[in-house]
């Protein structure tokens, strides 16, 4: 008599390689988010048509290669939404809410002018717009293929004041392209060389580098560029804000020395220093 197989149980196929790859919990949260994104199935006993169980296959072979899950489903949730995400942006972190968080606390008046340097998949500028649909946004990359991203979500949010142009913010030249604002917001590349020991496979594997890390040997050369450009771009009782490392906090005091803006620190939830504010 013929062997007839055990029926595959899909859900159950996944969570033994992601166990082996992630803490129970976190295993166990990815196969469920995966299952539902992919396949719209929340149903952990369901069986897969062989076209998804194809597909399965294939993204198992993603999941051992260690792709963030969010790469995976192209998709991210970060502040109140779901954002369309790929390999040529930054996954958007959950600490970079403490920066949208200071952006909104900081608006006072109507129709305030707002720059988002870095602005990756858009999702600091869009989230900023959704509260704030008299605000005038800019947000500006250096990365074509990642302003192509922040498009397709501002489409998606219905988003309409928001421009996003490509700038090379360190080219000095292209700071005459950019008008006044009230509030200057970035969380620009600011990764240390030496700090990749102490970053995820993953991240290092998949995430942009350009996005990670300031060029040259100065980790400080985003900040550097911002506190100048601030000194003509910044009006008066205006505020920049820009996320930080939270190992860099004493080089950044050095360095706010030689200028003379107010500033202090915004922890975000875990406690860690986060978002350096500045004022005029
Ligand atoms: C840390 S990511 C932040 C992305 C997004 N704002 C977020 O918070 O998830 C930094 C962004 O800066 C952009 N970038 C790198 N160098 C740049 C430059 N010289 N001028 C403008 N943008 C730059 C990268 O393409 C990347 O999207």
């Amino acid at each position: 008599m013929k062997n007839i197989p055990d029926k595959i149980n899909h859900y159950e196929k996944l969570l033994k390689v992601l166990l082996k790859l992630y803490p129970e919990r976190e295993a166990h949260n990815i196969a469920k988010i995966y299952f539902q994104d992919r396949f719209g199935i929340s149903n952990k006993s369901v069986n897969l048509s062989s076209v998804d169980s194809a597909i399965l296959n294939l993204d198992i072979q993603r999941f051992k290669n260690n792709e963030p899950i969010q790469y995976i489903v192209e998709k991210t949730f970060f502040f109140d939404s779901f954002f369309k995400i790929n390999k040529s942006v930054l996954i958007p972190r959950p600490e970079t809410e403490t920066l949208v968080q200071s952006a909104i606390n900081s608006i006072k008046k109507y129709a305030p002018t707002i720059l988002d340097i870095g602005t990756g998949s858009g999702c600091i500028a869009l989230s900023i717009a959704a509260k704030y649909t008299d605000a005038q946004i800019t947000a500006i990359d250096i990365s074509s293929e990642a302003l192509s991203i922040a498009r397709i979500n501002k489409e998606a949010f219905n988003i309409k004041n928001v421009n996003f142009k490509k700038i090379d913010f360190l080219d000095k030249t292209s700071h005459d392209d950019l008008i006044t604002y009230d509030i200057i917001v970035s969380n620009p590349p600011y990764i240390k060389q030496d700090e990749k020991q102490l970053m995820s496979t993953s991240t290092l594997k998949y995430e942009p580098d350009i996005a990670l890390f300031p060029p040259g040997e100065d980790y400080l050369v985003f900040y550097k560029s911002i506190f100048e450009f601030a000194k003509s771009h910044l009006n008066k009782k205006g505020v920049v804000l820009c996320e930080i490392n939270e190992f860099s906090k004493k080089d950044l005091a050095k360095l706010l020395f030689h200028y003379n803006y107010k500033w202090e620190i915004i922890n975000d939830f875990q406690g860690k220093p986060r978002v350096l504010k500045l004022e005029k």
